[in-house]
């Protein structure tokens, strides 16, 4: 499928029809191919981030599609403004039914040159941004209506995330969010689930970070290749639909293999001259 352009034929085209469904972030990246994704699975998208340009390039990407959308430039960390921006979304629509918590980032660096300022303002927008959308959209609609969904996009790998402790830390946090408020809101018939992103061909990833990282990144992943903005709409798409309606509580890992392996299979150093990972070898014992 084409990023972005809200063509791809995983789904039946009503099967999302009238949700209303809040995604952050939603100007670039994965926040455009799932608001795109969602829309076109009939679903009213209603995405912010901080800059309105880009934003309105996926309303028109939307629209184009026959699709319906509002865009509006709001701050997660901005409490006053997240309130505002879902008490409207629930007196125009009435409702809200989905929150993507997509709305993140961070900056590579050793740990060791990581000011307090600067550990702060990630935890500030990867955590706090989280809680305070999470919060007002569960006040504010999902439990007034006792139900609701809320998928926020997490890292992988979760053993270490090196050059990036603040974000590891925060991602860590979020999904402990999640998975406790599955418990607490439950009895609100909410569901949580977090959806942790291994390496995927974003715009972002592929111009924000040093050629080396880039380039050497796909050696990385088991299945030998980034992932697509497509494979994480999907996912979210699966999860919004009813068949995701058992999902809660649950971190669910979309990297190729890499939360369980640093490298493709088999390394280097122990594979044949053709590729293929050495077998036991017996060999007499020495005397
Ligand atoms: N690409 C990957 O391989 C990968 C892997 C794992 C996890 N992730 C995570 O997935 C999410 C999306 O990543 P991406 O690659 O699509 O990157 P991206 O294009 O940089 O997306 C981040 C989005 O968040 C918005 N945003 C940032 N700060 C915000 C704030 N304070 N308030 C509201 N919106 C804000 C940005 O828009 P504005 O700047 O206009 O606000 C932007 O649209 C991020 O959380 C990222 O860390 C990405």
């Amino acid at each position: 499928m084409s990023e972005a352009t809200g063509s791809t034929r995983i789904f039946r085209d009503d099967l999302l029809d009238g949700m209303v469904c809040l995604v952050s972030g939603a100007g670039s990246g994965f926040g455009r191919e799932i608001a795109c994704e969602l829309a076109r699975l009939g679903a009213i998208v209603i995405g912010c981030g901080r800059r309105l340009e880009p934003l309105q390039e996926t309303l028109a990407i939307i629209e184009s599609d026959s699709g319906r959308a509002e865009v509006f430039g709001v701050d997660i960390r901005d409490e006053a403004a997240v309130e505002v921006l879902i008490g409207g979304i629930v007196e125009r629509h009435g409702r809200l039914d989905l929150l993507v918590n997509n709305a993140g980032g961070q900056f590579l660096s050793p740990a060791e040159a990581i000011s307090a300022k600067g550990f702060r303002t990630v935890i500030e927008l990867n955590v706090m941004g989280t809680w305070l959308m999470t919060s007002a959209a569960a006040r504010l609609a999902f439990i007034p209506q006792q139900r609701g969904k809320v998928i926020s996009v997490t890292l992988s790998p979760h053993n270490g995330m090196p050059g990036m402790v603040h974000s590891g830390a925060a991602r860590a946090a979020v999904e402990n969010m999640m998975k406790t408020l599955s418990i607490e809101w439950a009895r609100f018939n909410i569901k949580l689930t977090a959806l942790a992103a291994g390496q995927f061909a974003t715009q972002t990833l592929l111009t924000k970070y040093p050629e080396v990282v880039v380039k050497n990144l796909q050696g990385t992943v088991p299945a030998g290749r980034l992932g697509s903005e497509a494979e994480m709409a999907w996912m979210v798409a699966y999860l919004a639909s009813p068949a995701g309606e058992f999902h809660s509580g649950s971190v669910i890992t979309i990297d190729g293999a890499r939360d369980n392996w640093f490298g493709t299979w088999p390394p280097k150093d122990i594979a044949d001259e053709s590729g293929t990972p050495v077998a036991e070898q017996r060999r007499p014992k020495p005397d």
